[in-house]
């Protein structure tokens, strides 16, 4: 059985003092568990300090290529240099705010695998696309796009992170019917692409997960744990979270 895992995903919140003073409240909690791991994604300026306080500390974001002249872009071989352990990609923030197509995630997707680098790939519907009923067919093509080139014998570093565009950071979350049909569509994809070794990758879910829902999203099959971004921001709030998991 691999770990359930509670990832905190800050965005591009907090600032030096604050991510210290996060640290100081999270150490005041207890995170001892033989079950479950926490990961935390800051921004890649704390990932040196952090990794000194958290058994997994990763990226949010980087770009394909191993260096070269790309102003502003941190490479795979950069972050791991300072710590980092994994990287999200495919976030709905990047597909939609900086234009990273599926074309562009197939490339990032094949950069972390060449490197042996774990990696939350993110998948997740619009508003219209749930309404309209093509929600799964799209999350087929994402994953199918993402996954075009990524090699079985690579299946441990694999993680999914299903988001429904319309549940992250509005407070509306997908329900447990529709995250149970979804992960279950998601794992028979991921079967059918990869064959049996798949039913180890977890999946887990992100969109409005805090205190009050938290126990209803885990009780469903195939979550194996969630991407938080709001509710990771003050430690106490992401430590109820945990303790529901
Ligand atoms: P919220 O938890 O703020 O809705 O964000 C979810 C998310 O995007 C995590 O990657």
């Amino acid at each position: 059985m691999r770990n359930k895992i509670l990832a905190a995903n800050w965005k591009m919140n907090l600032t030096l003092p604050e991510v210290e003073l996060w640290v100081k409240k999270f150490n005041g909690f207890n995170w001892q568990s033989d079950t479950k791991e926490v990961r935390v994604y800051p921004s890649a300026l704390f990932i040196p300090m952090l990794q000194n306080n958290f058994s997994h500390v990763g990226a949010q974001n980087f770009y394909y290529e191993p260096s070269g002249a790309f102003t502003g872009e941190l490479s795979l071989e950069q972050l791991s240099s300072v710590g980092s352990s994994s990287v999200l990609i495919g976030h709905s923030e990047r597909r939609e705010l900086f234009h990273e197509d599926n074309a562009f995630i197939t490339q990032k997707v094949k950069a972390a695998a060449d490197k042996n680098l774990s990696f939350i790939l993110c998948c997740g519907e619009n508003l219209a696309q749930r309404e309209g009923k093509t929600h799964l067919h799209f999350i087929e093509q994402q994953l199918k796009s993402a996954l075009s080139s990524f090699d079985r014998s690579k299946l441990s570093l694999l993680c999914i992170a299903y988001e429904p565009i319309w549940a992250i950071g509005t407070g509306l979350h997908a329900n447990a019917a529709q995250i149970t049909e979804m992960h279950a569509f998601i794992r028979s994809l991921l079967l059918e692409l990869f064959g049996s070794d798949a039913s180890s990758v977890p999946i887990l879910y992100g969109g409005s997960v805090n205190p009050e829902n938290a126990a209803s999203i885990f009780s469903c099959p195939e979550v194996a744990g969630a991407l938080v971004g709001g509710a990771s921001l003050d430690p106490h709030v992401f430590h109820q979270l945990w303790e529901q998991l």
